[in-house]
């Protein structure tokens, strides 16, 4: 059975969806395997999502993920990688389709609630990333 990692970012915890993400991605057939909060530090951020590194908003991005605490959520499920992406919705909530996790609680290009894996290749390196006890 395929894995996928979602992150609720900082600004759904300060928002108390964590509860709410939790049930949607459920309903969708995913289960939970793992999960961990954690206020991340800036290296951890930075590794994370070292593939925008050489981005414009890599600061900003980073300096948000840093302000509060996030929780990281393996899940299981067939296809887990593309029906988590479908759920989430667009990046920009804007765009995101109805009833996704974005459009019904995104706010804005960064504070969009929710991270999921691109590929297999990127859980596999996130997970890694997220679950390490090293700062
Ligand atoms: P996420 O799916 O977590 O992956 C990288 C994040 O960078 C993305 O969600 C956005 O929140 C953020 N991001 C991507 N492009 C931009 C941009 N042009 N301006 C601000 N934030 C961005």
């Amino acid at each position: 059975m395929e894995r996928t990692l979602m992150l609720i970012k900082p600004d759904a915890v300060s928002r108390h969806l964590i509860g709410e993400i939790l049930s949607i991605v459920e309903r969708e057939g995913f289960r939970i395997v793992d999960l961990k909060m954690e206020k991340i530090s800036k290296n951890k951020a930075k590794l994370f999502y070292s593939v925008h590194k050489d981005k414009d908003f890599f600061i900003h991005l980073v300096n948000y993920m840093t302000s509060g605490k996030s929780v990281g959520v393996i899940l299981e499920r067939e296809d887990a990688v593309h029906h988590l992406r479908e759920v989430v919705g667009d990046t920009d909530p804007e765009k995101a389709k109805e009833k996704t996790i974005r459009h019904l609680y995104g706010e804005t290009y960064r504070r969009n609630s929710v991270h999921a894996s691109d590929s297999k290749e990127s859980y596999a390196y996130e997970s890694r990333v997220f679950f390490k006890e090293t700062k």
